[in-house]
């Protein structure tokens, strides 16, 4: 389908924001000419079952379908070859020729998977998290796939919650700053480039929060708390670009958020200006029939007119609306303006002026699994790392040493590229056996699986719903240990990678017990017994609760699951050729009964001093407040020493910046990077404020025994905050600041907004 070149460069030199604000002439009158019919089926979004299918039902007859004119996009299915097949059944076999979308989820990178969100979080490294999404974008356009579902930006403060994996942690600070760069990265400055794509913020919204950490559970928060603590990240999303949206299961205030007009219309749309389209999460609009909300049709009908326009699987659209549509539920207006939201969108891909434009039978062997993109991957795993303990200056091992690499993970594939990474072959990844061996070929190591992930054939069972994770061996615990404690009482330093299977996090994965399996604890308690310095390779697409591992005398370097170059990067950091710089983005709770748990909590009327138990303070019999790792808690090989926090000025007027700067000297024997955090704490306020919330943070690599001045600013925005009326206001009174290496930091300035 062609149209004059006029509305192109029209469209082009209008830029993204205007379209949907000014109509587009060239889909209106297409609009025009589509029947009510034709318009339902761009709502519609189908997968045939090629990929992951999340939920209990595909769709079917997918090919009719299209054909029929009642499919708006495919996802699940890549390669030229099936997506040219699919686009050819659209633009050839219907009236209108009207071009399919083609979507997947690409979490964290294609086929070059990088390490889960929560650990590329840890790098606290924009350019780098811009970058992995920018390469994501080239591979997944390279395979003909122009949709993302990414990026997942929900705050998660319930490490008990599997798909914490899947996103930036507990902090709307930071989870707004990498929402803005994967969507830089994913859709780059010009959506109509082959190798940029649609990005979509998901899941709107507060998906993370659900009820004691099962998925899919219910929400319900206050107003004030949702605005300050976890809408941000979905509205610096929407504010950098993001084309799409996608909603979530779970439901807010009572209404599943596919249905809810105040979240889809009131907020989105016309408190935030969103003028992308809005997309269900997988059969999310039928599983309000579940929740309570009527039938197929009632939950249709209130889903179009809460400001829904696709229907991802449950094609509750495509079988009822036009029912409702004749019976007055919905209007003709509500289905067009939808249909034209989704048309918008295929246009600013330039879909209608080439259907086929991404599809290119050359580009995946050029550009996907490229040399550039694995060593991406390598560095992005190894700036991801976070070093817990480093007992006796057990790390860096030399790279001549001889080691004992014992455990489930220490030569395993199946878990290194962690979950959600249906598009990327667990069988290409870098196990980390043969990193040790690449990265220190004069080292003398040796190898023995030690423990099963977990003895528990049931849990085997649930995690391995898409391939082996957990492999139950057939030989006996005893012989597995017996079997490392022999390598590890000849060898000078034992080395251990241990932790939780890929899918032990994940959708649908929560868990109430978050600790190190049992099988895995002996190993890790006997290891230590032997009296040969220990090293905790730890994995885990979650915080865990290891107090006890945490105070054996072991070094401990937790990986998260960290993508195709697993092996590579780990070794990069064991043997000292990085120096790990990654910070915790989630605190790490000492036990589930902490949970939530985050740094940016409040004060109590009743506050316990000390971390001695008091009666009628705020206080837990059993178990101390403070987390066993704070937010932001990270150590390197280097010691980084904090001095002389100075304010530009030390009082401000409504509107004003102030710089914030601080000394940091490298006081160790590595060059190494540093993450300089800036904390806010609000004094007094009209409504109760967190005792520290982030509000600023920058990485800076200082060389050993030089010092630098790190300056950081505090904009006017970020004194606000969300008062009872919804209102974004900055109060006159006293702030203080903390600077320093985590968010226990104890530097402190004070400043006075007039
Ligand atoms: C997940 C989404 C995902 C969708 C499509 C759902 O189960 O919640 O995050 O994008 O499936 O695969």
């Amino acid at each position: 389908m062609k149209k004059t070149n006029l509305l192109l460069v029209l469209a082009f030199c209008s830029g993204f924001l205007a379209i949907g604000q000014t109509k587009v002439p060239f889909i209106e009158d297409l609009l025009a000419k589509m029947t009510i019919e034709e318009k339902i089926g761009q709502l519609n979004l189908v997968t045939p079952g090629g990929g992951i299918a999340t939920g209990s039902v595909v769709s079917s007859n997918v090919e009719e379908k299209i054909k029929a004119a009642e499919v708006g996009g495919l996802f699940g299915i890549s390669g030229p070859e099936k997506l040219k097949i699919a686009q050819d059944f659209a633009v050839n076999e219907t009236r209108l020729k009207i071009p399919l979308f083609f979507g997947s989820d690409i979490i964290h990178g294609y086929k070059t998977t990088f390490p889960i969100p929560l650990g590329t979080a840890s790098s606290w490294d924009m350019d780098l998290i811009k970058k992995m999404a920018e390469t994501a974008a080239k591979e997944a356009t390279a395979d003909g796939i122009n949709w993302n579902f990414s990026p997942m930006v929900d705050v998660a403060r319930d490490p008990r919650w599997g798909r914490i994996a899947e996103g930036a942690g507990e902090d709307p600070f930071l989870g707004s700053a990498i929402a803005k760069a994967m969507v830089h990265g994913y859709q780059g400055t010009d959506l109509t480039a082959k190798n940029t794509m649609i990005a979509t913020i998901k899941h709107f919204a507060l998906y993370g929060a659900a009820e004691a950490g099962r998925d899919y559970n219910s929400v319900d928060m206050s107003r004030t708390k949702m605005f300050n603590q976890y809408l941000p990240p979905y509205k610096a999303g929407i504010d950098a670009g993001a084309a799409s949206i996608m909603t979530s299961f779970n439901d807010v205030d009572g209404i599943p958020a596919s249905g809810n007009k105040w979240l889809l219309t009131d907020v989105l749309r016309k408190k935030w200006g969103f003028k992308g389209f809005v997309v269900s999460d997988y059969t999310s609009v039928n599983e309000m029939i579940a929740h309570g909300l009527g039938d197929l049709q009632d939950v249709s009908a209130l889903s179009l007119k809460a400001g829904l326009d696709m229907d991802m699987v449950g094609e509750g659209f495509l079988t009822t609306l036009k029912k409702s549509l004749d019976e007055g539920r919905v209007t003709e207006e509500e289905i067009t303006n939808a249909c034209r939201r989704i048309l918008e969108a295929k246009y600013k891909l330039g879909l209608f002026d080439d259907p086929y434009k991404y599809i290119d039978a050359k580009r995946p062997k050029k550009d996907i699994l490229t040399k550039e993109n694995k060593t991406l991957a390598r560095d992005a795993a190894k700036r991801s790392f976070v070093l817990f303990k480093n007992h006796n200056n057990v790390l860096p091992l030399k790279k001549t040493a001889k080691i004992a690499l014992v455990g489930p993970l220490a030569n395993n594939k199946n878990n290194m590229l962690g979950t959600w990474a249906p598009t990327g072959d667990p069988q290409l990844s870098i196990p980390v056996l043969e990193g040790f061996k690449n990265v220190a070929p004069k080292a003398k190591i040796t190898y023995a699986k030690g423990a099963n992930i977990t003895d528990d054939a049931e849990l085997a069972k649930k995690v391995n719903v898409f391939g082996t994770r957990v492999d139950i061996d057939k030989r006996s615990s005893e012989v597995l240990l017996q079997e490392a404690l022999d390598l590890a009482n000849t060898s000078d330093v034992v080395v251990a990678v241990v932790g939780e299977a890929s899918e032990m996090s994940g959708e649908a994965a929560s868990r109430t017990d978050i600790s190190i399996p049992t099988s895995q604890k002996k190993l890790i308690q006997a290891l230590v017994k032997t009296g040969k310095p220990v090293v905790l390779v730890l994995m885990s697409g979650r915080p865990l609760t290891i107090e006890e591992e945490f105070n054996l005398p072991v070094g401990i370097l937790q990986v998260w699951h960290p993508g195709i170059e697993a092996g590579n990067a780990i070794a990069d950091v064991v043997f000292g050729d990085y120096n790990p710089s990654g910070k915790l983005t989630a605190t790490w709770p000492r036990n589930v009964g902490q949970i939530p748990i985050y740094h940016s909590i409040k004060n109590t009327g009743r506050p316990a001093p000390t971390e001695a138990f008091e009666k009628f303070k705020s206080n837990y019999l059993d178990v101390k407040n403070t987390p066993l790792l704070p937010f932001g808690y990270g150590l390197s090989y280097s010691s980084f020493e904090y001095s002389n926090i100075n304010l530009s000025k030390k009082e401000i007027i409504k509107g004003e910046d102030v710089t914030v700067s601080v000394t940091v000297k490298n006081t160790g024997n590595f060059d190494g990077e540093e993450v300089v955090q800036l904390y806010l704490r609000d004094v007094v306020r009209s409504i109760t404020p967190p005792m520290r919330q982030l509000k600023g943070f920058k990485k800076v690599f200082i060389k050993k025994g030089e010092t630098k001045k790190v300056d950081l600013v505090l904009t006017a925005d970020d004194l606000k905050f969300y008062n009872s009326n919804l209102d974004f206001v900055a109060e006159p009174g006293d702030f203080e600041l903390f600077i320093g290496t985590n968010s226990n930091t104890q530097l402190k300035a004070s400043l006075t907004l007039k």
